[in-house]
């Protein structure tokens, strides 16, 4: 099947187009970039997207990126012929995006959604532990595709280790990673540095690293590989395939996902926009976004400013404004769930259109509520990062304001892995005070009284 495709200014009023060989960051106007397609896309692929999953021997169908290559086709292979397409794809050998939405009775009840209802997608069971591994295949397949030999990128931890671990995997690649010295999970910092990255420890939070890398990326022409670049986005759409496809094609009322970069808010709308215009879907689900308190940009834009997309009319004072008081006043992000501790979110305008095509929500949750979150997706005997658990929190908060309908179907996205960042699953359970807490008895080593302790 073949396909044309573009970059496109996703600001209407510029549109202006690039080929998909160029590599950019932005539009000369300075707005985020789309990738566009035109081509054939039968409702049939659905089908074959679902035998695909009876892989046998073939990695590209094995990836629950790649198994949907005709829906994010910017390479313009030959989607059937193997010999072509395996040389193009760049995949953790069909290990990235095997993951697909479970029910989980426990968590069901705490939020106060039907169990039949309610279903939760864990990216963390990704090969380096996150949702990012879904938008690296495409990243590092358009880095390959115009040459790169390094990629760079700024992290809050989980980029960092799915760019490190593509750089590894790949001959002839490297990664340059910049993040917030003490800003990381221990797990994620790890990673980065076991898959053999370049880390610079900036003296910052993201915001900061990630500025730098834009600076860079100016300066250089140096490869990014964070979610402004709009190939790694389509990676990230195809999560929301797997959705779609585990659920028979049949929409749920919302999703909803925690907000950090925005990366992934942008992806799922714009899977929604093509797949509606394709014909493939009648409804759009909602698309909730959950941001934690001590990180509250979008909603505090969304939802207290009144920041809109307006058709890409949208109102960039509001913003400045908002950046430029942050700046006077000296706030920083703070919030144990460190992967989304961002103030400047890159993606915010790609957000915007996400909320509005959906008619969508914005919802900020405390810390306490993320840890508590967390601590209970755990009884079901899965897990996930504090970030992720922002979801579980945001669902319960929504349902409980109304806004979210006990009878609606919802499916959560759970970003990262539990062991990401133990030290919060550790402290969480060695506090006492916490709600859920499971703190560990400290016994003499006494027969007898173990025997009275686990009887009790
Ligand atoms: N959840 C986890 C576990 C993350 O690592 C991130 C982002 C998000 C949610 C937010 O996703 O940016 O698409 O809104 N982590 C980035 C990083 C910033 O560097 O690892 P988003």
């Amino acid at each position: 099947m073949k396909t044309e495709s573009w970059q496109q200014c996703i600001i209407p009023s510029c549109g202006k187009k690039y080929s998909v060989k160029e590599r950019r960051t932005a539009c000369d106007c300075g707005e985020l970039l789309d990738v566009k397609y035109r081509g054939d896309y039968p409702k049939s692929l659905q089908e074959t997207f679902s035998e695909r999953r009876n892989h046998g021997p073939n990695i590209f169908d094995e990836s629950g990126v790649w198994r949907y290559r005709e829906l994010i086709n910017f390479v313009g292979v030959e989607t059937e012929n193997y010999d072509f397409y395996s040389k193009k794809l760049v995949s953790l050998d069909g290990a990235e995006g095997r993951t697909k939405p479970v029910h989980l009775t426990r968590v069901a009840e705490y939020v106060g959604i039907k169990t039949g209802n309610f279903w939760l997608q864990f990216e963390g069971d990704n090969p380096t532990g996150s949702f990012k591994d879904n938008g690296m295949a495409t990243a590092f397949t358009h880095a390959k595709m115009v040459g790169a030999k390094k990629v760079v990128c700024a992290s809050t931890g989980n980029t960092s280790s799915s760019a490190a671990a593509f750089a590894a995997n790949e001959l002839d690649m490297e990664a340059v990673i910049f993040v917030g010295a003490g800003k990381i999970a221990k797990g994620k910092l790890a990673q980065t540095l076991a898959y053999g990255a370049k880390v610079l420890q900036v003296k910052g939070d993201f915001d900061v690293a990630m500025a730098m890398v834009k600076a860079l990326s100016e300066k250089s022409g140096i490869y990014v590989v964070n979610s402004l670049n709009p190939f790694r986005l389509e990676g990230q759409k195809s999560m929301m395939y797997r959705v779609l496809d585990y659920l028979s094609w049949e929409v749920p009322d919302w999703i909803v996902l925690p907000g950090g970069n925005l990366g992934n808010t942008s992806a799922f709308g714009k899977a929604f926009m093509e797949l509606y215009d394709y014909g493939w879907i009648k409804k759009k689900p909602r698309i909730a976004v959950v941001v934690a308190e001590g990180a509250p940009t979008l909603y505090d834009l969304y939802n207290e400013r009144n920041l809109r997309w307006n058709n890409g009319d949208i109102d960039n004072e509001i913003i400045e404004e908002y950046y430029s008081e942050i700046d006077r006043k000296g706030v920083k992000a703070s919030t144990k769930a460190t992967a989304i501790e961002i103030l400047k979110p890159v993606n915010l305008k790609k957000a915007l259109r996400t909320l509005e095509y959906t008619g969508g929500a914005v919802t900020k949750v405390p810390d306490e509520d993320i840890l508590d979150a967390m601590a209970m997706v755990s009884s079901n005997g899965f897990g996930c990062e504090p970030a992720s658990a922002a979801t579980v929190a945001g669902i319960k908060k929504l349902v409980e304001q109304g806004e979210i309908g006990t009878d609606e179907v919802v499916v959560g996205i759970l970003t990262g892995h539990m062991l990401k960042d133990f030290k919060a699953i550790v402290d969480y359970h060695f506090n006492p005070k916490n709600r859920f807490a499971n703190t560990p008895l400290t016994v003499e080593p006494d027969i007898n009284e173990v025997l009275d302790l686990i009887e009790k």
